[in-house]
């Protein structure tokens, strides 16, 4: 159940914009702002990871993480975020794929990135009653805050035509969603994955023993020869880089660690032996 008398306290009355309030550092807590769409090349990281059958665990972020892991062919996906609103952006764009076709979605995403609040765009209205009764009413109370952050919609932030067909096939039901910190998420874990997808996340307080610490305690919940995209940057800089160049000997027991490098990404993957 949601307090949203305390998750409302995390916006500025007068401004609605979201103020960091110092869990994990300030900019990522239990309500902060999700991204409307992804920042990250998901076509590209698929493509690297071929994550067809695969079991996966993947931050929710925009939604469009777990989306793209269904589009690319992977079994089962489930989520977890530090973010609440990541799960309702989520499963607004989940219940979209379902029932509005192509050009709706693109229609409900310009919506939402030019109005006050996914309550207000006609094409969510249309699919309200279908959305998870918790997310509806996240939507509804939260209605004058700036939960979502808005911009960077370009044409191919959405799926396209193509993929999109595919999508109406692939994505039958909302994913199963866990709202952990990533410091605290094995804990919450019971099932065994293919794949795990902690992108973006671990720039935030990089450090050798709290990344080995993290992919120590993640290690038994993946399969024999599963992999721990433990970071995806569009570029990693000096700490990241020399943080996970030393991974290796933390995690020597159970996994390799290999640094994969393309035109749009870094991704420290760890495999396990
Ligand atoms: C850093 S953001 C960047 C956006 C992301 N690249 C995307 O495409 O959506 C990634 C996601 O990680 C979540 N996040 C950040 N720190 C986290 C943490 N310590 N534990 C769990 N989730 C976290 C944020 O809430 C956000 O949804």
């Amino acid at each position: 159940m949601i307090d949203y008398k305390l998750a409302r306290s995390r916006y500025d009355e007068k401004t609605g914009l979201f103020v960091p309030n110092g869990d994990n550092g300030g900019a990522f807590a239990a309500f902060s702002p999700a991204y409307l769409v992804s920042n990250e090349d998901l076509r590209s990281a698929m493509n690297m990871l071929q994550p067809h059958g695969a079991d996966v665990l993947t931050v929710a972020g925009s939604g469009d993480q777990p989306i793209f892991y269904k589009l690319y062919g992977a079994n089962n996906v489930d989520t977890f975020d530090i973010s609440y609103v990541a799960k309702v952006m989520m499963d607004v764009k989940t219940v979209a794929i379902q029932k509005l076709n192509n050009g709706q979605y693109r229609q409900m995403l310009n919506g939402i990135n030019t109005a006050r609040g996914i309550a207000d765009v006609p094409e969510y209205k249309t699919i309200q009653s279908i959305c998870p009764v918790d997310s509806q009413e996240f939507i509804h109370k939260m209605h004058g805050v700036e939960y979502y952050l808005r911009g960077g919609l370009w044409s191919d932030s959405a799926p396209f035509a193509s993929e999109y067909d595919v999508l109406k096939k692939s994505v039958n039901g909302n994913f199963n969603f866990i709202w952990t910190d990533l410091d605290n998420l094995a804990g919450r874990l019971n099932k065994k994955y293919d794949q795990m997808y902690l992108s973006n996340i671990l720039q935030y307080g990089c450090s050798v023993r709290r990344v080995s610490r993290i992919a120590n305690d993640l290690a038994d919940c993946l399969k024999p020869r599963g992999q721990i995209m433990l970071q995806v940057s569009p570029y990693f800089i000096w700490d990241e880089l020399r943080v996970y160049e030393q991974l290796g000997r933390a995690v020597s027991k159970w996994a390799n660690v290999r640094m994969v490098q393309s035109k749009t990404h870094c991704m420290c993957v760890l495999r396990k032996l």
